[in-house]
């Protein structure tokens, strides 16, 4: 793929349930590209269909037609198993409600995306210790996360998504469950993130991301349709 396109959204179209009374149309012909290193907000009214359009690039749902291109790959067409692997390598992912494992530690919770690559634990988990101290989330290492507070448990599932060190990183309303002084600390987490390369979508209602220095564009969803692009 060409070096301004990190990621190719082609007239993309989603219908849940098609042909049922549950019929549901969450996304209508969307059409953007992502350039590599670019932070993208997404935003609009809740349905409008910004959670779809991350699931599809993650390839954790397919459209019911138009393709989507990421690093070269129509993940679009990719069957599970491969759908998997590109996943574990190029996607972190942090969903709305973090989506942790509450049974297992902090630590073992930012290993699950490691556990498939054939590497000694010890080495696993440093690797896990390393990540969660850059997001000041080492010292509850054991904790549960059930017991973790929402920003404990948001800095294990940052922790969880950037592990596998992934070229993209999709963050999903990340700051819906936390206080201003956390969302802004997360701003910041963002920042850093993208100074290292990422290329970061992040789909949200939050105002703190309308007016940011480093973000290089917002588009905005209605009804599953592109309404608005700024810049
Ligand atoms: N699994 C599903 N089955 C049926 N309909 C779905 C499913 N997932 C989403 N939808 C529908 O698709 C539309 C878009 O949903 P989506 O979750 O993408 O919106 P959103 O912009 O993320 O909303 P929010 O801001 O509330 O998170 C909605 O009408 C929703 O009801
Ligand atoms: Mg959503």
């Amino acid at each position: 793929m060409s070096a301004s396109r990190m990621i190719a959204i082609k007239d993309v179209t989603k219908i849940f349930h098609p042909g049922t009374p549950a019929q549901s149309r969450a996304l209508n012909g969307v059409t953007f590209d992502v350039a590599p290193n670019e932070l993208l907000i997404l935003k609009g009214p809740s349905g409008s269909g910004k959670s779809t359009l991350l699931s599809l690039i993650a390839a954790l749902m397919k459209p019911t037609s138009g393709e989507v291109v990421v690093d070269g790959t129509r993940v679009s067409k990719l069957p599970e198993e491969f759908a998997a692997l590109y996943r574990r390598r190029t996607i972190g992912f942090v969903f709305q409600k973090f989506n942790l494992i509450p049974t297992l530690s902090a630590v073992e919770n930012v290993m699950t995306p490691l556990f498939p690559e054939k590497i000694p634990e010890a080495e696993l988990e440093a690797k896990a210790l390393g990540v969660m101290e850059e997001f000041s989330i080492a010292h509850k290492r054991n904790a549960k996360t059930s017991n973790l507070s929402g920003g404990e448990q948001q800095r294990v599932a940052i922790a969880r998504a950037l592990v596998n060190d992934p070229p993209i990183l999709l963050a999903d309303e990340p700051t819906a469950n936390l206080d201003a002084a956390l969302s802004r600390q997360f701003l910041g987490f963002i920042e850093r993130i993208k100074g290292e390369g990422k290329t970061i979508i992040v789909a949200t209602h939050d105002p703190l991301f309308f007016d940011l220095s480093f973000c290089d564009r917002q588009i905005e969803l209605h009804d599953g349709s592109i309404v608005a692009e700024e810049p």
